[in-house]
């Protein structure tokens, strides 16, 4: 049946004249390989179709979907709705999603998490570019490719736990301590790194308004603010909505970082003139407990940096995390810190008694910082390290980070491109494989990884 642009006066005119009537049928989808109003977890979609007939679906690893089609209102700019349907395609794994209202119509295809535009044109010449479409998200050539290409679906929301058999090992850990400055950026952001390296699946996030962790992972590359995008796109947006603002949207890879790079929800410095909005609202304390549920099966481990506060974003990490580290640089003015974490985590269990969480695992004081003089490794330092559990009665990790040039010069990277310097940091682990000074502080990680997995029970 041929094509009438002028027929789509509303949003339900484009569904049933165009892709009903039209786009679904040239493009060979039968009745029985596309869905109207599919309703997947908290997503709602136009419609979905499927390059080979199953009904009913399963959406599970070899899920057959192939493309989300949204249809808009003839009035509505396409523009607007790009960003939902990138959630749509990197929730649900989809490779393809059509957007059109009417008027226009697009076709977007998804890279990682990422989307990308692909194909283009007016409503009108759609009978004249339907081979380019049919090529594209034909079912026919979409079957042919996705023979060679099984799709692997991560839907989580969807899967009922009665068929699921996908264990839910996903770990979180929080570094932690009220005092700055005694390591918990470094150890937060080369601990990711290491664990990474260790065939783990990481996702670092940083709820310091400080937003050092999102610097270290190569995220701060711009000079100027017109050019910064992290203001609209942060960790503070997960705790916004328990409906919009996903963690497939917010997170970046880090740039440069790693090897591999490593997935990374962004701080910004507008955090703290958000906080008094969020911490009025009770209900978006614990919304980082099921934003993060969404992605347990993309994830083994979650580190998240904090500021040294107990303010609501480090509640917010507390309440969200399953275990604690607590770097220390183990001198008095950090000790003394102690206690007051200690009150801290025991609040922080009283409320997560009240929602049914367990109570925060701690692992241990990191000893962080620590000084390599010989002298003071001899005597102090054992003294030091005595006091965690003799004076305050927490446990004191065996691995042990040192105060080593390297790390900073590594967070320090920059390379020179013209005139202009820009960042480039490193975890210390890709730093060591170019220097060779590197390569002890890298190692000491890797110890620390190594014990904090055989702590938590995911060797
Ligand atoms: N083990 C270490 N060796 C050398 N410098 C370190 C080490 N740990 C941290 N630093 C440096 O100390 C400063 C504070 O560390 P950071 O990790 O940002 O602490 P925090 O996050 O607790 O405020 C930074 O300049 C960092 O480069
Ligand atoms: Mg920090």
């Amino acid at each position: 049946m041929p094509f009438n642009p002028k027929l789509c006066r509303n949003e339900s005119e484009v569904e049933s004249k165009l892709i009903v009537q039209y786009l679904l049928p040239a493009l060979g989808y039968t009745p029985d390989t596309w869905h109207q109003e599919v309703v997947l977890g908290s997503i709602r979609l136009d419609f979905l179709a499927f390059a080979v007939q199953v009904v009913p679906f399963v959406l599970d690893a070899n899920s057959p979907l192939s493309v989300v089609m949204e249809a808009k209102h003839p009035k509505h700019n396409l523009n607007n709705h790009v960003s939902r349907l990138r959630h749509y395609l990197t929730t649900l794994n989809v490779r393809y999603g059509l957007l059109t209202n009417g008027k226009e119509i697009r076709i977007y295809e998804k890279f990682q998490y990422e989307i990308q535009l692909v194909f283009q044109c007016a409503a009108k010449e759609v009978e004249t570019k339907i081979e380019d479409i049919k090529n594209l998200i034909g079912r026919e050539s979409l079957q042919e490719r996705q023979n060679l290409n099984n799709l692997d679906i991560q839907i989580s929301e969807t899967k009922s736990s009665s068929e699921t058999k996908r264990q839910n090992s996903m770990k979180t850990i929080a570094v932690y301590h009220n005092k700055g400055g005694v390591g918990k950026t470094t150890v937060a952001v080369n601990l990711a790194a290491a664990l990474s390296k260790k065939g783990k699946r990481v996702l670092l996030i940083d709820i310091d308004s400080q937003a050092n962790t999102t610097f270290a992972t190569g995220l701060i590359k711009f000079q100027f603010d017109e050019e910064d995008d992290l203001r609209a796109l942060n960790v503070s947006h997960l705790l916004e909505s328990g409906d919009f603002n996903h963690i497939s949207e917010i997170r970046r890879q880090s740039h440069y970082f790693n090897n591999p790079e490593i997935d990374v929800i962004p701080s910004h410095i507008s955090l703290i003139d958000k906080q008094d909005m969020l911490n009025k609202m009770a209900v978006s304390r614990p919304r980082l407990i099921s934003k993060l549920k969404n992605v347990e099966n993309d994830y083994d481990i979650i580190v998240i940096d904090t500021p040294p506060s107990r303010d609501y974003y480090a509640q917010v990490a507390l309440i969200a995390s399953d275990y604690l580290i607590i770097p220390s640089d183990l001198k008095p003015f950090a000790n003394q810190g102690l206690p007051t974490v200690k009150i801290f985590v025991n609040e922080i269990n009283e409320y997560r008694n009240m929602i049914g969480k367990p109570a925060l695992q701690i692992i241990g004081v990191l000893a962080s910082k620590i000084s390599t003089n010989p002298k003071f490794l001899q005597y102090t330092f054992p003294r030091q390290r005595n006091v965690i559990s003799d004076r305050y009665g927490l446990p004191l990790m065996e691995a042990v980070i040192y105060d080593r040039t390297s790390l900073s010069e590594c967070m320090n990277n920059f390379i020179t491109i013209g005139e202009l310097e820009y960042p480039d940091p490193k975890s210390i682990i890709k730093y060591a494989e170019s220097k060779a000074n590197a390569q002890q502080s890298a190692m000491e990680f890797e110890v620390l990884a190594k014990e904090v997995l055989e702590k938590i029970g995911a060797k």
